[in-house]
């Protein structure tokens, strides 16, 4: 198997063996001395193209990429760039596979990374692409549960919220088609329901999938609670939005109802004051895990760019 030259566009382009390697090559990251880190990138350059906001993606992917050594483009939210000045979106990625070794790229729109990818000759990894996928945050997803409970085979996951809008469980679902979880479910409001898609191709691997209007219907002995942001950006109509933003809203009380042994799982950001979807006196709890979570989007991110430009097998 190699990555070297690989894109990452899609979770659904990695097999079980690639997912699990990926998840290998980050705990042997996480364990590395920084000094012997650093040597891996050193004289590489990557690129991180940000069309959209974001806090933990584009920071981790910096520090990766910093980690291993590689020097990093960032031009702020793509304003600074000639794509204000009307410069088309291919020339803009030619330019930047030309400069860099690799380009991470988020974008509103479905499908902009693959084109980046069909543009660029080096390695293009998608950060996000509208409500579409989210295939790093799912690596990091898998190896935070690998992590925790020593394997993603056999769990009990909840997704809740967003379903219909959040790429994050959109790449989750799909993910997890290349294991065995023992049961999902999904957890929305109608108008926010995860696509049939996904969970028809669960139901072939998953021995039970299940979905709810309300988290107090959920089984006790769930394993990952994985709570989504309701995504703002995404709806057409704001009052749809207002409706449904602080549908749901994780308390102690909402832990009390899961078995002590649940970890409370979010890829951020959570949405602050009174609509929070994930309220902030869980964050002390043993069972929250969503900041070491995004903690854990360092060493995956590591991996990544370490596979792709070839520095490591
Ligand atoms: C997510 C995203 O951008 O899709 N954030 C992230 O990358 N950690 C989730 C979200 O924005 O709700």
């Amino acid at each position: 198997m190699t990555f070297k030259g690989r894109d990452i566009i899609n979770i659904k382009d990695f097999s079980r063996e690639d997912l699990e390697h990926i998840i290998n090559v980050a705990f042997e990251m996480e364990k590395m001395p920084r000094g012997d880190a650093k040597n891996i990138l050193q004289n590489y350059i990557t690129a991180c193209l940000f069309f959209e906001p974001s806090t933990r993606t584009n920071n981790s992917f910096q520090t990766a990429a910093l980690r291993l050594g590689a020097n990093v483009l960032d031009p702020d939210l793509m304003e600074g760039s000639s794509i204000t000045k009307g410069e088309s979106f291919n020339d803009t990625i030619r330019m930047f596979d030309s400069y860099t070794d690799a380009i991470v790229i988020r974008h509103p729109q479905i499908n902009t990374a693959k084109i980046a990818a069909d543009i660029a000759k080096n390695p293009v990894i998608n950060a996000g692409d509208g409500p579409n996928q989210h295939p790093t945050q799912t690596m990091l997803d898998l190896y935070t549960m690998k992590k925790e409970k020593d394997r993603i085979d056999g769990l009990k996951i909840a997704m809740i919220g967003d379903l219909k809008y959040g790429r994050t469980v959109h790449s989750l679902a799909t993910a997890l088609t290349r294991f065995s979880p023992d049961y999902v479910a999904f957890v929305s409001p109608d108008e926010l329901k995860m696509p049939e898609v996904y969970i028809r191709s669960l139901k072939n691997v998953c021995a039970e999938v299940e979905e709810f209007e309300r988290i107090e219907d959920l089984p006790r002995d769930i394993d990952f609670i994985y709570m989504t942001r309701i995504q703002k950006e995404r709806f057409e109509n704001l009052e749809d939005y207002e409706r449904l933003a602080g549908v749901y809203q994780f308390s102690l009380k909402t832990l009390n109802h899961f078995n002590d042994s649940v970890r409370i799982m979010h890829p951020l950001p959570r949405i602050e004051g009174p609509k929070c979807e994930l309220l902030p006196e869980v964050d002390n709890a043993p069972q929250a895990l969503y900041f070491q979570q995004a903690a854990n989007g360092v060493p995956i991110r590591m991996a990544l760019l370490a596979l792709v430009l070839g520095a490591v097998e």
